[in-house]
């Protein structure tokens, strides 16, 4: 089943079309492994200091895989999550009624420009989970120069990415382990999208912002972070 959506959804069937063929196809369309991924991001943010007063902002939330456990630590009014599709943020408003976490009154805006400017509120912590590993450079650069409007001094914007640790000369796939045992590729100048850290550094030049490299943080398909910190 699983292979299927897949090849669906590389056909471009949406998630609009998903949900008729399968009922968890808001976990499927975010890239599945839904409590794991979920609980990953939520406790990483609790280790690197999100305390319940922080104003956490979610780029691309999705069906609010990490967004549930968010909102139900941060207090009323802290969560604001953005995702260019709607549907994703209607099945998260679902989860959120099914857990009861409504009174947590959570921002959840449908937005594909990064305009987070227009959110009107400055953020502590950001996050971007899975979300460059989607993107092609110019839409990352997009991203960070809104980012750079709206975090607050010493404040982190956190960022997930398929790492080719080989320089910008390497143009070739990368292949990467998952935990399962297999294996999978991710590209240069295709979706999965992998980048040379170097390039993030580039990124911020000019910027408020410094970005400096986790790597290894625990991710099944070997997803590596990195954090922009506003000087
Ligand atoms: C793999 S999903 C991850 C969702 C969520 N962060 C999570 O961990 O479950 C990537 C999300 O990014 C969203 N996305 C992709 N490009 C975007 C853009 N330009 N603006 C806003 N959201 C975007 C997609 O709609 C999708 O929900």
């Amino acid at each position: 089943m699983k292979k299927i959506l897949e090849h669906l959804r590389k056909m471009g069937v949406n998630s609009k079309h998903l949900k008729f063929l399968n009922p968890n196809w808001y976990q499927a369309a975010v890239g599945g492994m839904w409590d794991e991924i979920g609980k990953l991001q939520f406790e990483f943010l609790i280790k690197e200091g999100l305390k319940p007063e922080h104003f956490l902002l979610d780029v691309g939330c999705g069906s609010l895989r990490g967004g549930v456990h968010f909102i139900r630590y941060l207090d009323r009014g802290r969560y604001y999550g953005i995702d260019m599709e709607e549907s994703l943020l209607d099945a998260g408003k679902g989860i959120l009624k099914k857990n009861k976490l409504g009174h947590k009154k959570p921002t959840l805006v449908e937005m594909s420009n990064f305009n987070l400017s227009s959110l009107g509120q400055d953020f502590d912590y950001a996050l971007a989970q899975s979300l460059f590993t989607h993107l092609p450079l110019n839409s990352i650069i997009k991203c960070v120069m809104h980012i750079d409007k709206v975090l607050v001094k010493g404040g982190r914007f956190y960022a997930t990415f398929f790492e080719s640790s080989e320089g910008k000369k390497h143009l070739d796939p990368v292949m990467h382990p998952h935990t399962n045992g297999t294996e999978f590729a991710t590209y240069f100048d295709r979706d999965p999208y992998h980048y040379d850290f170097e390039t993030f550094k580039w990124v911020c030049e000019g910027t408020g912002l410094r970005v400096e490299r986790i790597g290894e943080w625990g991710h099944p398909k070997d997803q590596k972070m990195m954090f922009f910190e506003m000087m």
